[in-house]
């Protein structure tokens, strides 16, 4: 099977991708800097471009997408724009014009986060972006043509992100990457749709 892993380069896209190679599968990255193809989710153009290059797909993964992180009480609508643009629009603009491309059968999985389950301050954006993202799966789930299915994973704050991520999420405790990572595989290789996993 060949997986495209859009945020490869990543922290959890590295650990996704490591996974899918030991278990035999052909992994493509994808992303801006040190990928095998170039791609910018916030650019639907250069999201078509990509598919064009990449005939033989068979999976998407996402685990790309930005936001901002900023108190409500400061935020202006234009700060938004970067949740908005990147991790919701990017995830799902690859599923709009992914849906044309990838080989039938086939899936995307796309992140969200627990940001929209279990606020934390100035993380009102973020939660925009990763509940506009789950409705978008489920209801996609009954739509996408061709057998192609599609699941979100939701992670709780990482082991190998809380050093860089501990002021924010004081309190919480922090979940395998290990772990996060299968569930990225679960939703690949099994047959469920319109699902969230989510790693609390
Ligand atoms: N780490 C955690 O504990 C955690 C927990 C819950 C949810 N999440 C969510 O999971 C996602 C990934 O987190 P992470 O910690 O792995 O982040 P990360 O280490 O910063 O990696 C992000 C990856 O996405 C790519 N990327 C970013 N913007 C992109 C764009 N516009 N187009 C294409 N690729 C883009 C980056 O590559 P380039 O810069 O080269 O494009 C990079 O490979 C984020 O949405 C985050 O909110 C993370």
């Amino acid at each position: 099977m060949q997986i495209l892993v859009v945020g490869g380069n990543g922290t959890l896209g590295k650990a996704v991708v490591a996974r899918l190679r030991e278990l035999g599968h052909s992994v493509i990255s994808g992303g801006r800097h040190d990928a095998d193809v170039y791609v910018d989710l916030a650019d639907p153009e250069s999201i078509k471009n990509m598919y064009t290059d990449l005939p033989e797909l068979d999976h998407v993964i996402s685990t790309a997408g930005q936001t901002t992180a900023k108190a409500l009480v400061d935020m202006q609508p234009e700060d938004n724009m970067l949740s908005v643009q990147s991790k919701l629009l990017g995830q799902i603009n690859l599923v709009i014009v992914g849906q044309h491309y990838l080989k039938d059968g086939g899936s995307f999985t796309l992140t969200t986060g627990i940001k929209k389950d279990d606020p934390i301050p100035g993380g009102t954006s973020a939660a925009m972006a990763n509940g506009g993202v789950t409705a978008f799966v489920k209801s996609a789930a009954i739509d996408l043509p061709r057998g192609l299915r599609i699941n979100a994973i939701s992670p709780n704050v990482v082991d190998v992100s809380f050093e860089k991520l501990k002021s924010q999420f004081l309190g919480y405790t922090p979940v395998s990457i290990t772990d996060v990572a299968e569930a990225f595989v679960k939703s690949v290789v099994g047959k469920q749709t319109g699902q969230e996993y989510q790693i609390y």
